[in-house]
C-alpha cells in the first residue's frame, strides 16, 4: 500500500472504525482461539482485540504497515509476532493453526483464491476461520455502480476491489461457511466459516 497509505489508513478508517467497526472486531476475534494466524493484518487494528487466543501471528506483505503495526503487538493482551508475508505464500507447514482470520483483506489480495486455499492448507482440520470483509452486493444498482468505480478506487486505495465476491470465493475454496452477518445493507459481511477435513479437496473451477 506503502507508506502513505500506511500513514493515513487509521486516519481515514476512524469514523467507520467509532461507528461500527469495533464492536464487530472485538466480536468476532474473541472468538480466535489456540493458535491464530491474521492475513493482512496492517496496522494492527485487529491486535487490541485478541484476548483469548494462545498466540498470533499477523502477517502483511507491506513493511509501512508491519510497522506501524509493532507498537500495537507489544501493547496486545496476548503474544502477537508480525511477519512480512504474502497470504498467497504461507510460510507455514500444513495443519499449524486452530483460527485463521482476515478482516478487510480480500479485497486487496491480488490472488484471493489462492489465498483462500493457502490459509485451507495451514488451518488445522475442521479449524475455525474468521472474517470480516467488503463484498460486491447483491442489488444489481449497487453492484454495477461498484463495479464502475473498482478501477479508479483500486488505484487510489492501495489496490482495493470494491466488488469482490468473497463469499463465492470462499465456498469455490470450499470453506464451510457457517455464519453470515450483514452490516451496512450486506456492503460488509462478518463470515464464520470451518475448513473441511484434508481429504475434502479445494473446489476450485
Ligand atoms: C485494507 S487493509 C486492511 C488492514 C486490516 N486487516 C484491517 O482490518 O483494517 C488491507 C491490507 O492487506 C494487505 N495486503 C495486500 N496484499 C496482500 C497479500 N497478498 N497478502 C496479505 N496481505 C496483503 C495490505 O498491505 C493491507 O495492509
Amino acid at each position: 500500500m506503502g507508506p502513505w497509505c500506511a500513514a493515513l489508513y487509521d486516519r481515514m478508517m476512524a469514523p467507520l472504525e467509532r461507528g461500527r467497526f469495533q464492536a464487530i472486531r472485538k466480536q468476532l476475534l474473541r472468538q480466535a482461539r489456540g493458535n491464530v494466524v491474521e492475513i493482512g493484518s496492517g496496522t494492527g487494528v485487529n491486535f487490541p482485540y485478541y484476548t483469548a487466543a494462545e498466540h498470533v501471528i499477523a502477517l502483511d506483505p507491506d513493511p509501512f504497515m508491519v510497522a506501524r503495526s509493532l507498537p500495537r503487538a507489544t501493547q496486545a493482551a496476548v503474544p502477537i509476532t508480525v511477519l512480512l508475508a504474502r497470504a498467497e505464500a504461507l510460510p507455514f507447514p500444513a495443519h499449524t493453526f486452530d483460527t485463521v482470520v482476515g478482516t478487510l483483506v480480500f479485497c486487496t489480495i491480488p490472488d484471493p483464491l489462492q489465498a483462500l486455499c493457502e490459509l485451507q492448507r495451514i488451518s488445522k482440520p475442521a479449524g475455525t476461520a474468521l472474517f470480516f470483509e467488503h463484498v460486491r452486493v447483491h442489488r444489481p444498482l449497487a453492484g454495477r455502480l461498484q463495479d464502475g468505480l473498482t478501477p479508479v478506487w483500486k488505484r487510489l486505495a492501495g489496490g482495493c476491489h470494491l466488488n469482490r465476491d468473497t463469499l463465492a470465493l470462499l465456498t469455490q475454496a470450499g470453506f464451510d461457511v457457517t455464519s453470515i452477518e450483514p452490516h451496512y445493507q450486506g456492503l460488509f459481511l462478518v463470515i464464520a466459516a470451518t475448513t473441511p477435513s484434508p481429504s475434502i479437496a479445494p473446489r476450485l473451477a
